[in-house]
């Protein structure tokens, strides 16, 4: 009934074609080539962290190893994503135990936080408030997120690799073209608040290429980081200067939130795709759930009928995914203060939620609130990396949109995210990404907002074969779905994985995106009388995948033409 394509033997074929023909396609000039690596394998947003994880493999190090220093390292040359005043999700396979884990490091609500914070007298929600400045921000995980992971599965010193990511603040590092862009698209916003202009608009001016960023304050921090561990950013002076940060502009983290933050290992969502054993993130995030029944919903079908472009399995994959999302909208939140319903991937719910679909009409969303369109804020960031030992180790962490609150701890030289706005701020009005929540995912003091952070690991026959995430707010959910479904049942190569063109639906808006310019005039026509309403979008996303041949080992890293990003290995 279904097919199953040997992907393994396809890659070499199509690789070199699919280079030129992605290039070409996407006007982009660090699209990589296709590259196997025996002791490990990285992906990331930037050349330089790719790099700095290579080299470290190239020493001995571990996939553990790689992840922290690439995460510190993004903290650096990522500012827009990359960070330390953020948080997030990591999905760890360990090679010697084969155990699968997940960290969730993500940020949490100040005890000081209630549900109506974002809300004036008339109970309307104040523009701004939950995006902007020190009120945004929850409280931040990832460096003792990051140094969990070490201290569980690191090989190296802990100094050497925060050592990394602080001589480059130090001494600086030079400003790419696509950073330089970024920069000048947020020069308004990175204006706003006097400590971030002097890091982010030396004399006025954003950076441009070929400039280079020195960061002393960050590098200040990452230094007492690396001799104190998270005791250099939870106490002591690093605490201090975000409390007077908080004071001055009105937030409410207190300098205890930062000192009884604290991380959680959780048992992953794991579940069969078709032979394929899949993992992913639990809730806080939506993303391992809405992943798992966009896939099982699917998985029925016989997708030998269609093409991964065809009206039909768009359209397919789109319902299935609005029926997902309007799931999410309703039942999920931090399973710390709500109790999430235990069937939300049992074969009979999903049976009877896939009998809804209709293959020539578009469903009809429920349009009980005002849906606003998705905005293009890229800016959360994932990595992948793999190692010879069978690790892999898959992390997406954020400060939310792009800069995150744009508000930079003075004297400490990092930016503050603007979390707070994943929570639903009031019943049915939707966040920056358009989702909408309600009960489930209030806030609360010490609750972590929702996510759809998705870092996954697949594995066939009980061996690695994929390790991949991205960033993308909402769309990274079906970002991931599309590449898992792309590879193993269109048999696509890593590289046709990666760059292949995406559509999206998440129930409300009710509007199904689709990848700007990327799809025939047919397509669109038909999806149009299936009765959708289409919303072109640009390229979106920023998908880091590996692939691990099952019967060499050999490991072949991915990083999406769309961004800056690159892929590298030992
Ligand atoms: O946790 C989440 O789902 C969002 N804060 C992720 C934000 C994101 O992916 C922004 N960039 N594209």
């Amino acid at each position: 009934m279904k097919s199953t394509i040997d992907y393994t033997k396809r890659i070499v074929l199509n690789g070199t074609l699919l280079f030129l023909l992605g290039a070409l396609f996407l006007g982009c000039s660090n699209f990589n080539i296709t590259n196997y690596y025996e002791n490990g394998a990285v992906a990331s947003s930037t050349p330089i962290a790719t790099k700095i994880g290579s080299d470290l493999f190239r020493q001995g190090g571990n996939a553990f190893d790689v992840a922290v220093a690439v995460g510190l390292t993004l903290a650096v040359v990522h500012p827009e994503a990359g960070n330390i005043g953020g948080g997030g999700f990591a999905l760890i396979r360990d090679g010697k135990s084969k155990e699968v884990r997940t960290l969730d490091f993500r940020e949490k609500a100040p005890m000081a936080a209630h549900q109506d914070m974002f809300l004036d007298n008339d109970s309307n929600v104040i523009d701004d408030l939950s995006t902007l400045g020190a009120l945004a921000s929850g409280v931040p995980g990832t460096v003792v997120g990051l140094y969990e992971l070490w201290e569980a599965y690191g090989t190296l010193p802990w100094e050497n690799l925060v050592g990394i990511a602080a001589s480059l603040a130090d001494s600086g590092f030079i400003v790419d073209q696509k950073l330089a862009e970024k920069f000048a698209v947020y020069k308004n916003e990175l204006s706003e608040f006097e400590e971030t202009a002097d890091i982010f608009l030396p004399g006025g001016n954003t950076p441009k290429a070929g400039d280079r960023l020195i960061q002393k304050d960050l590098a200040k921090t990452l230094y007492k980081i690396a001799s104190q561990g998270p005791d250099g950013f939870y106490k002591g002076e690093t605490a201090e200067l975000i409390d007077s940060c908080m004071k001055k502009y009105d937030g409410i983290i207190t300098t205890e939130d930062l000192e009884t933050y604290d991380v959680i290992w959780r048992k992953p969502i794991v579940f069969n795709f078709d032979s394929l054993l899949i993992y992913s993130m639990p809730p806080p995030s939506s993303g391992g759930i809405i992943l798992g029944q966009i896939l099982k919903l699917v998985e029925p079908f016989d997708l030998s009928r269609y093409t991964s472009q065809s009206p039909e399995f768009i359209h397919l994959f789109c319902e299935m995914s609005r029926l997902a999302f309007a799931d999410r909208s309703e039942h999920l939140g931090d399973p710390d203060y709500y109790a999430i319903p235990s069937g939300l991937l049992d074969s009979t719910y999903l049976d009877k939620r896939r009998g809804l679909f209709d293959p020539e009409h578009a469903g009809l969303s429920e349009i009980t609130f005002p849906g606003i369109p998705a905005i293009e804020s890229e800016e959360t960031t994932h990595f992948s990396v793999c190692d010879k030992h069978g690790n892999m180790v898959a992390i997406t962490y954020t400060i939310n949109t792009s800069f995150g609150s744009k508000l930079v701890v003075d004297g400490a030289g990092f930016l503050l995210n603007n979390e707070m706005d994943d929570f639903s701020v009031k019943p049915g009005v939707p966040n920056v990404f358009g989702l909408i929540g309600g009960e489930a995912n209030k806030i609360e003091p010490g609750k972590r907002m929702l996510s759809s952070m998705s870092p996954t690991l697949v594995l066939k026959n009980g061996k690695p074969l994929l390790v991949l995430g991205t960033p993308g707010g909402s769309k990274i959910i079906t970002v991931v779905a599309q590449a898992i479904i792309n590879f193993t049942r269109f048999g696509l190569t890593p590289i046709e994985t990666v760059s292949h063109p995406r559509c999206h639906h998440q129930w409300l808006p009710d509007i199904l995106y689709l990848e700007e310019g990327s799809f025939d005039i047919n397509v669109l026509q038909t999806l149009i009388r299936y009765g959708h309403n289409i919303k072109e979008i640009s390229h979106y996303s920023d998908l880091q995948l590996i692939y691990i041949d099952e019967d060499n080992g050999l490991m072949s890293p991915v990083s999406d033409p769309r961004k800056r990003g690159s892929s590298g290995g030992y």
